[in-house]
């Protein structure tokens, strides 16, 4: 049995993250700060759980930080805390500096401080293991290879500047004072509790309320989809066995386009919550694009699946159709993260955007 200090385990990999540790016996200690996206309804099933200790507080509070190092003395520390929404990072770029980078930065050195001074064999078994993206390699062309942990850096976004940043301090800390990091970049996540301003759930949800279904631009961008507790399974396995200063890419080997992504869910909701309205797929709208919209995504995982025998155990269409049927059966989940700070975002970001019936 481990004891893990989870940043961002109240967030939508966090919290699958922690739920799957908690169920395998590891001690869990969950430092979140409850922005918009943390949400305690993602651990209900651990409340009464003296083995997951939930503390609400920033990364970059060096004093709670290192009470907590002291208190719990971890085996590892996992860091998924982060803002994590590229069209929030257009908006309000400050926001993702101060958590993703500074925050990350004043983290590391926290959790460098008491490193060093741990007694040697504990010294050469913690790890830190930094939760990061696909989207720090920019964009890839049609015919181009997909990323791989060789592929150069070339952040396009504010979100995914943030986040290359925050990589970059990871490796100088085991480069600079040999601190044990690994570092994993994974490609778009989907399943339960992912909050619902990221394109599955939002569509979902706004075709239940039959709301238009807002795609960027023709829908023809490309991701490669990952059901979360694949991606949970992966970093368990990098954590575990996973070289050293080293980074792993994870990712689905499922591209499809976003109009594509959209149809499935439409199709889904049309079998399983069928409207008197008309099939659900009617209510998509062309919408203006995202500003620097990145074409496509991929990942080669080719290393992650070699060295540590790591595959996927869901296909996309399946997860999807379990996705929404989540979605379908929590309703009180979605009420809840519904408030009113949700519909002001609903406004901000999809208001002042041009609706097109046709691509
Ligand atoms: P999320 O937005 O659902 O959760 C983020 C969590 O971090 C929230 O619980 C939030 O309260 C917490 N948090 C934010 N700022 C904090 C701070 N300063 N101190 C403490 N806690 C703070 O995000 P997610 O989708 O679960 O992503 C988790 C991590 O995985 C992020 O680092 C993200 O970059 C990375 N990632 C996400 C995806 C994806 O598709 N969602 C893909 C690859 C990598
Ligand atoms: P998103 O879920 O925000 O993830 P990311 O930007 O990190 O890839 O978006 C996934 C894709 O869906 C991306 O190409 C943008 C697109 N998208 C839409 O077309 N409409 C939407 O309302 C949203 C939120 C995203």
């Amino acid at each position: 049995m481990a004891t893990l200090l989870v940043t961002g385990g109240a967030g939508f990999i966090g919290s699958c993250y922690v739920l799957a540790r908690r169920a395998a016996g590891d001690r869990v200690i969950n430092l979140d700060k409850l922005t918009y996206s943390g949400n305690m309804g993602n651990l209900l099933s651990l409340k009464g759980d003296a083995d997951h200790i939930f503390v609400r507080g920033d990364i970059g509070n060096a004093e709670l930080v290192r009470h907590l190092l002291e208190t719990y003395a971890p085996d590892a520390v996992l860091h998924f805390a982060a803002e994590s929404h590229v069209d929030r990072s257009i908006l309000d770029p400050g926001a993702f500096v101060r958590t993703n980078v500074l925050g990350t930065c004043a983290l590391l050195h926290s959790v460098y401080g008491w490193w060093k001074d741990l007694a040697e064999e504990r010294r050469q078994t913690f790890r830190f293991l930094h939760v990061s993206t696909d989207e720090v390699f920019g964009a890839l062309r049609p015919d181009d290879d997909a990323f791989s942990e060789e592929t150069a850096y070339a952040p396009n976004s504010p979100y995914s500047a943030s986040k290359a940043a925050s990589d970059h301090f990871v490796r100088a800390y085991h480069e600079t004072y040999g601190f044990p990091t690994l570092i994993t970049n994974c490609s778009n996540n989907y399943g339960p509790r992912q909050f619902p301003e990221k394109l599955i759930p939002l569509v979902t949800l706004n075709a239940l309320a039959r709301k238009p279904l807002p795609v960027y631009g023709t829908g023809s961008n490309i991701r490669d989809w990952l059901h979360v507790e694949d991606h949970c399974t992966a970093l368990q396995l990098v954590l575990e066995a996973g070289r050293v200063g080293q980074t792993y890419a994870i990712g689905g080997r499922s591209e499809r386009t976003n109009l594509e992504v959209v149809r499935t869910v439409c199709a889904a909701l049309d079998e399983m919550a069928p409207s008197r309205e008309g099939p659900y797929a009617e209510l998509v709208r062309f919408v203006t694009d995202r500003p620097g919209h990145d074409f496509r995504y991929a990942i080669d995982c080719s290393k992650l699946c070699r060295e540590l025998g790591w595959q996927p155990a869901h296909t996309f269409e399946e997860g999807l159709r379990e996705t929404v049927r989540w979605y379908l059966d929590n309703r009180e989940w979605v009420e809840n993260v519904q408030s009113g700070d949700y519909r002001k975002w609903l406004d901000v970001n999809y208001a002042g955007r041009v609706q097109r019936v046709s691509a």
